[in-house]
């Protein structure tokens, strides 16, 4: 949030000092005590802007980059040409000297505009294109400027047809920087990432494997269990919720689709079908390391199927916890309007608490359902029975729940099993498709579970028929994931090439992921955008590794929202939230980087393919913050668009 702060105080000083020098050039004829006070005024604007860059660079250089490469440079040139051109002696009036200083007067503001757009607009990393835009803006200006006060009749005109041709070229440079992205033409990218071969940037063609072959993801667990069909039909439903009110909703059969139960060792043999969602559908398991030709998102590891089609998956079980799942086309439209269930899957052998939950919250147009209903549900648990709750936020934002009557303790999070001491008071914040689970002890008196945003309803956990509960309270202090963990023996795979990358500090990818809000064209429209690096999708460079190597992803938040961030196919370990390092290790697979925020993030590359890694507010994705973890030598036969309509987001 500070640098966030920063940046606007930021914005504003530049804006005062635009401000400043324009005064300082309209009365620069005149009243020359007055221009020496505005002068100085936009001086010191430098100067404040100089330290508010250079705290932002404390936090990140990403926060300050554009401002420190390109924006501080030549504000401070025009800015020192001016004062000069003001500050030194003069011997006689001279004519050409007042044009001159008008036109570094003008250079100066320019700059100071120049700064804002910078910011506002081009954002980071700005790359070579933006720098010589600004260096001819700000030139121009002051060149048109000084024409213009040269006073003789040819001049004028001159200027004019100057400042329409410089225009004309701001304007096509300003296009091409919104349809593709501010470091679009920087020097060393990998440029657009090519919907026809994704991640083919490095390899040879020749040799690429088409990641439909990607049926069986890496692992160590056997089929042993069972073979579970599962028939998830995408369809238009309306349903009558407890309360009375419907809905129309999208749903895969059922409002919250079938509650899918498996153990590790078991097989889902998936068919997806669709009667009448138009849009089309396909179903991604969210959190799971699933293999890559099952990821489900249409344009990059599938079509998406359309009414009538079918499409076959199967997913072994690999490792317990609680997932979800969801369509992956159009899911800022498909997922909010009910394309979702839930997965929970037991160790080998079964279920282990004696009452087992699982709460996914989704809001319908408003309407807060969670699980099955938009009221409060009671049901009856025996004191001393163990109960484990499931909680699972399949919204767009963070959702906060409260589990009232009985300390809890935190026993999963993402579906990586954690610990924790028993924890009372707490509120638990889920990032958007996050997940936690918790276990507690039945007391003698009733337990309620709910969310912030509909303390009337909920699910109340009652010691016998007819118990009384409470509307749900809030607790202030919220669950804290970084300094709430006890020591727990789990080590999820890639746990130790992880930590062998610590001690050496040698990461074999590193990547700096910025995240902002821009003007950019998305899908040929111009919006206000969601941007990874200053592009928005399909132009954002992937990160490209190969198997067995370990990543270190740093997320620096220049927005005022918070993007709650998904890999897909892998979780990442935590390594620092703005410089705060967990207690205890944190593997998670959707957090939300909140504004201002810097998160560093390891990841160990165990399961090839081509990978979303998004902001799951899918709006936010659907306008842009999209990209992926390609590994190299593979190619996706899938495109965006094209016939079958793909549309990831
Ligand atoms: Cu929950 Cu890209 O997904
Ligand atoms: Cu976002």
């Amino acid at each position: 949030m500070t640098a966030v702060l920063l940046g606007l105080g930021y914005l504003a000083v530049a804006a005062v000092g635009a401000g400043c020098w324009a005064f300082a050039l309209a009365e620069s004829r005149r009243r020359r005590q007055v221009v020496g006070w505005l002068v100085a005024a936009a001086l010191t604007a430098l100067a404040v802007r100089g330290l508010l860059a250079w705290l932002l660079a404390q936090q990140d250089f990403a926060f300050a980059q554009e401002k420190v490469v390109i924006g501080l440079p030549l504000s401070t040139a025009a800015s020192v040409f001016a004062a000069v051109m003001w500050w030194m002696p003069r011997r006689a009036p001279s004519s050409r000297r007042d044009a001159l200083t008008a036109g570094a007067f003008a250079a100066a503001a320019t700059a100071a505009v120049v700064e804002i757009v910078l910011t506002a607009a081009v954002g980071a990393p700005a790359g070579v294109a933006a720098g010589v835009t600004a260096v001819v803006a700000v030139i121009g200006a002051g060149a048109v400027t000084a024409l213009v006060r040269g006073g003789t009749t040819r001049r004028p005109a001159i200027a004019a047809g100057a400042a329409s041709g410089l225009l004309v070229v701001g304007a096509v440079v300003v296009g091409f920087i919104g349809s593709t992205g501010a470091g679009a033409l920087q020097a060393g990218g990998f440029g657009p990432l090519d919907a026809h071969a994704h991640g083919g940037a490095e390899s040879g063609a020749s040799t690429a494997r088409s990641i439909t072959d990607l049926t069986t993801a890496p692992t160590a667990v056997a089929r042993v269990g069972e073979t579970i069909p599962i028939e998830l039909t995408a369809q238009q439903e309306r349903i009558e919720l407890p309360s009375g009110a419907s809905i129309d909703a999208w749903t895969f059969g059922g409002l919250a689709g079938p509650a899918i139960v498996a153990r590790v060792g078991d097989t889902l043999a998936v068919s997806v079908t669709n009667v009448d969602v138009e849009a089309g559908a396909t179903v991604h398991w969210h959190g799971y390391p699933v293999a890559n030709a099952f990821d489900g998102v249409a344009g990059v590891t599938q079509d998406a199927v359309r009414p009538g089609e079918e499409f076959g998956a199967e997913v072994l079980m690999t490792r317990p916890g609680t997932y979800w799942y969801h369509t992956h086309q159009k899911g800022s439209e498909g997922v909010v309007r009910g394309l979702y269930g839930t997965l929970v899957v037991q160790p080998e052998g079964g279920q282990v608490e004696d009452v087992d939950l699982t709460l996914a919250v989704h809001t319908f147009s408003g309407r807060v359902v969670l699980g099955t209903s938009d009221e409060l549900e009671s049901r009856v648990v025996a004191p001393g029975d163990s109960v484990r709750l499931r909680l699972v936020n399949t919204d767009q934002t963070p959702q906060t729940f409260a589990v009232n009557g009985a300390p809890f303790r935190v026993v999963a999070l993402d579906g990586t099993d954690v610990a924790t001491d028993p924890l009372e008071d707490r509120s638990l914040v889920i990032a958007a498709g996050g997940r936690v689970d918790v276990v507690l002890d039945m007391p003698d008196s009733a337990v309620r579970v709910g969310v912030a945003s509909d303390r009337d309803g909920g699910l109340a956990l009652v010691p016998k028929d007819g118990g009384e509960s409470e509307r749900l309270r809030i607790p202030e202090l919220a669950f804290d994931p970084l300094g709430d963990l006890v020591a727990n023996a789990v080590e999820p795979p890639g746990s130790s090439a992880i930590d062998a990358a610590l001690a050496a500090d040698g990461f074999d990818v590193e990547r700096t992921v910025v995240l902002d809000r821009l003007p950019r064209f998305v899908d040929g429209m111009p919006n206000y955008a969601y941007a990874v690096d200053g592009r928005v999708y399909p132009y954002i460079d992937p990160t490209i590794v190969d198997e067995g190597d370990t990543v270190r992803l740093r997320l620096v938040n220049r927005s005022f929202e918070t993007h709650p961030m998904h890999p897909h196919g892998h979780a990442v370990r935590v390594l620092s939230v703005d410089g705060r390092e967990p207690t205890q290790p944190l593997w998670l697979d959707t957090f939300d980087v909140g504004p201002g925020e810097v998160w560093e993030v390891a990841l160990y590359a165990d399961n090839p393919g081509i990978w979303m890694d998004h902001c799951h507010n899918l709006e936010h994705a659907a306008l842009g913050m999209v990209t992926h973890l390609a590994y190299r030598g593979y190619t996706s036969p899938f495109e965006h668009g094209g016939d079958a309509g793909n549309d990831p987001e």
